[in-house]
This record gives structure tokens, sequence and C-alpha cells, in this order.
């Protein structure tokens, strides 16, 4: 089959690899792709919002099967162009992807599927929303509603707080995104993340896992888009992610077919745990970065077998291969991320891991320059490992990023901490 992939990050990264190990796969194009992809696959330009781009590109290439990586061309439709051409694609249309691209229209879902998560409040002006802050008081969490690249969500410690983010938004600090803001519950617990394969009917889940958001060692500083994961997540028992399945994805995903948009593609739920009752955080239309690198890296070739079925709807007849492994991803992002960072500074010392299936170093964001790998983004590379416990998969990634020569990067050295 001749295979086109849509992103060029570390997500994509893993993807490709995973890919590329089945033997169904007879060709890979992934648009845009980056340095480390180009190693493994033909790397394209183009739009990948565009949904009339990408459908001429995949028939000019005669593309079988279409994985799109990240939420951007989700929300845009190009599932829905590409399936109108007759495709087979790996991804949401744009109305089952407002699941992530609308808090709101998540709340809404969650209210009429029963599913539990946060008490909330959905405000399109300032003096309400600070109004309902005033009644329910603090610790509150203040969300733009719409997509904002994992920086429209501010967990206001106090009402002053809570008001400022609220100005922010309406101020148009997050543009088109903050015009609606949802103002939820604080949930204390533990947070984990959830990946389920949707077909529209049936689920399938294929993983669970934890990353670090946050900066700096400890979970401390700045946001990020994550700087670590590992897989399984510990707190995601068999119990509890059976009665998230049973109270949250399918009342979801059967709530979304009554509607007349059924989910297909893989969901991704962000959940707090607490005593062992999972509530929704938040749900993602895409495999989470890096939280896909570590799915990847335990499901290795059946990946692309899995997304097949659950683009083809024959997911009550699939199943997965479980190695009773581990895996984790370490991020190495450039000096100042999430802040202003520098491109193009070089890396070295990369190995070739293409003969080792317990490692690989994903490229996040890199580019070729004057044949030398240069950094091109904030985050640059994941290291990468499986073994037969958390502890040997660390070690393994934690030994490739040391490997690394790239004095302008840094990693945090507390990635799984949580869990060890
Ligand atoms: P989201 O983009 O909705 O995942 O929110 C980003 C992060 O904010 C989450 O990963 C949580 O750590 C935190 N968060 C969001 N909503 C809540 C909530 N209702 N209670 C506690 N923390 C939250
Ligand atoms: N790592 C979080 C996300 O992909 O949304």
């Amino acid at each position: 089959m001749n295979i086109l992939i849509l992103g060029g990050g570390g997500r994509e990264h893993a993807l490709a690899w995973a890919v590329m190990q089945n033997p169904k796969c007879d060709k890979l194009i992934v648009a845009p792709g980056n340095a480390g992809i180009a190693q493994i696959a033909d790397c394209a330009t183009l739009d990948i919002e565009d949904g009339s781009a990408v459908v001429d590109f995949a028939q000019d290439h005669s593309i079988d099967f279409v994985i799109i990586g990240p939420e951007a061309p989700l929300a845009a439709g190009v599932a829905d162009d590409l399936l109108d051409a007759g495709f087979s694609v790996f991804g949401p249309s744009a109305a089952a992807a407002r699941l992530e691209a609308s808090k709101a229209f998540t709340k809404e879902i969650c209210a009429a599927a029963g599913a539990p998560t946060a008490d909330y409040g959905h405000f399109t002006d300032a003096a309400s929303a600070k109004a309902y802050v005033r009644a329910q008081g603090a610790p509150i969490v203040v969300k733009a509603d719409g997509l904002a690249a994992g920086k429209g969500v501010i967990v206001a410690q106090t009402v002053a707080e809570a008001d400022a983010a609220i100005d922010e938004m309406f101020g148009g600090s997050f543009g088109g995104a903050g015009a609606e803001v949802v103002i939820e519950e604080f949930m204390a617990g533990e947070e984990a993340s959830f990946f389920v394969l949707c077909d529209g009917t049936d689920v399938l889940p294929i993983g669970t896992a934890q990353d670090h958001k946050r900066v700096g060692e400890g979970d401390t500083g700045p946001n990020t888009g994550g700087m670590g994961a590992y897989s399984p997540a510990p707190v995601l028992t068999d119990k509890v992610a059976q009665k998230a399945l049973d109270e949250i994805i399918k009342p979801t995903v059967a709530e979304m077919a009554r509607r007349g948009t059924p989910y297909r593609g893989v969901l991704y739920a962000g959940l707090m745990i607490e005593d062992g009752a999972p509530r929704l955080v938040e749900y993602n239309a895409r495999f989470g970065d890096p939280e896909c690198q570590v799915l990847m890296m335990r499901l290795g070739a059946q990946a692309f077998d899995l997304m097949q079925a659950c683009a083809e709807g024959r997911l009550a007849g699939a199943r997965v291969n479980w190695a009773d492994d581990h895996a984790m991803t370490v991020v190495l992002a450039a000096e100042g991320y999430p802040g202003a960072y520098r491109k193009g500074s070089p890396i070295r010392g990369l190995r070739d891991y293409s003969d080792d299936p317990f490692q690989m170093m994903f490229h996040a964001g890199t580019a070729k320059r004057d044949g030398e790998i240069v950094a091109a983004g904030g985050r640059v590379l994941n290291a990468t490992a499986r073994g037969a416990t958390l502890q040997e998969a660390r070690e393994r990634a934690y030994a490739q990023a040391a490997s690394v020569d790239w004095p302008e990067g840094f990693y945090r050295s507390d990635i799984g901490w949580r869990a060890l």
C-alpha cells in the first residue's frame, strides 16, 4: 500500500517508524516531515490544512491510506475531503473533531452522555464569567473555548487570577479561540491519558500514558507541549480503564453516533483520577505528542493494522498483541523553550538505531542544512526506548539523550518520577 502521513513532528516520526515496519507498506510519504523522518520515508511539501490540495496530492501519488497526525487539518475538515474523494483515512471528520476543537461542545456531549467531568459554565462576556467565578470561588479553571495550542487553560489559584485570565481571553490574547470561555470546577487527583480507537461504533483501547507538561524538574515552571512521557500509566489500572470506557468513552461514542457525527479515529481522553474514579479533563481527536512516541514504541508494526481496522469499521474483530512492556520518551528541547528559542544550532552525535527494536531517536523539530542536522523547533528530539520494566526503558532513553552532542539543547532528568 501507498501511505501518506500528514504532519512533521515527533508524533509523525513515531507513526512513520511503526508504519514502515508493517509489510503492508510499500511506500510512505510524510508531509511535511522533518530531517529524521526523511531518513525512513519520502518527505513532501504540502499545505496539510488545505483539503483540496491534500486530495490532489493523494491522487497524484496513488495513495491508498492517509493518516492525519495533528489537530489543525482535522478541524479544517481534511478527513472529510479525503473521504469524499474515496480515500481510506485514519482521523475523524471535522464534526467529530469538535470534541477537541471546542471545549463547550465536549461539555455538552458529556452532559448528554452522562460522562463524569468537572462542573462548568460557558460564557460569551467577561462580566457573567466573573460573576460565576465569584459564586464558585477558587481554585478554578478558566479555558478558552477553541484550539489554543495547549495554552488556553489557566488553573487559577485565586479569584483575582481567574479575573485576569478572563480579561486576557476576552481581550483577544487567544484570538478567536478565546471569544467564548469555559469555566470549570478544579479537579484534584492524578492525570493520565487513555488512547482508544473508535470506528464510529466499536472501541478498542490501545494504551495509556502519562506526560510531563511543565518545563522544569519536579513538574514546575511554564506549560509546554510535553517534556516526556511513559506508558503504561500505573494510575490507569485495568479497573480504572474499564470504568473510563464504560462511563466516559463508550457513552461519548454512542452520543456522537446518535447525533449523526460518528467518531472515527483515535480518541485521546485526558482523565483526572481520584480514589479510583476517572473524570474527563479533555478530549483530543489525535494522538498525543509525545505520548504517541511511547505508544508506537510498544505497538510497533501492528499499529498500522489497528489504524486500518479502525478506518474500515472492523474494530469489533481487532485485538492488540500486548508485549507487557514499558516505554519512555525524553524530549530534548531548544534552550529557552517554551519561551523564545534559537533555531539552526547543529546537532551532532546522533546514532543510528534502525536495527534496534528497543529504542529510537524520534525527531520532533529538525532540518538538514549543509549536510548537517540542525534544530528547527522548540521540541527537537525524542529519545525513546522500551524495556521489560519502566526503569529499564528509562535507562535506555536517558543513555540515548546523554549521547547527543547538542550544547544548545536541554532535557528534564526526572521523566517518570511519579511512577518510579
Ligand atoms: P486541557 O488543555 O483541557 O488538557 O488542560 C490543560 C491542563 O490543565 C490539564 O492537563 C490539567 O493539568 C489542567 N486542567 C484542565 N482542566 C482542569 C480541571 N478542571 N481541574 C484541574 N486541572 C485541570
Ligand atoms: N502531550 C499533550 C498533547 O499532545 O496534547
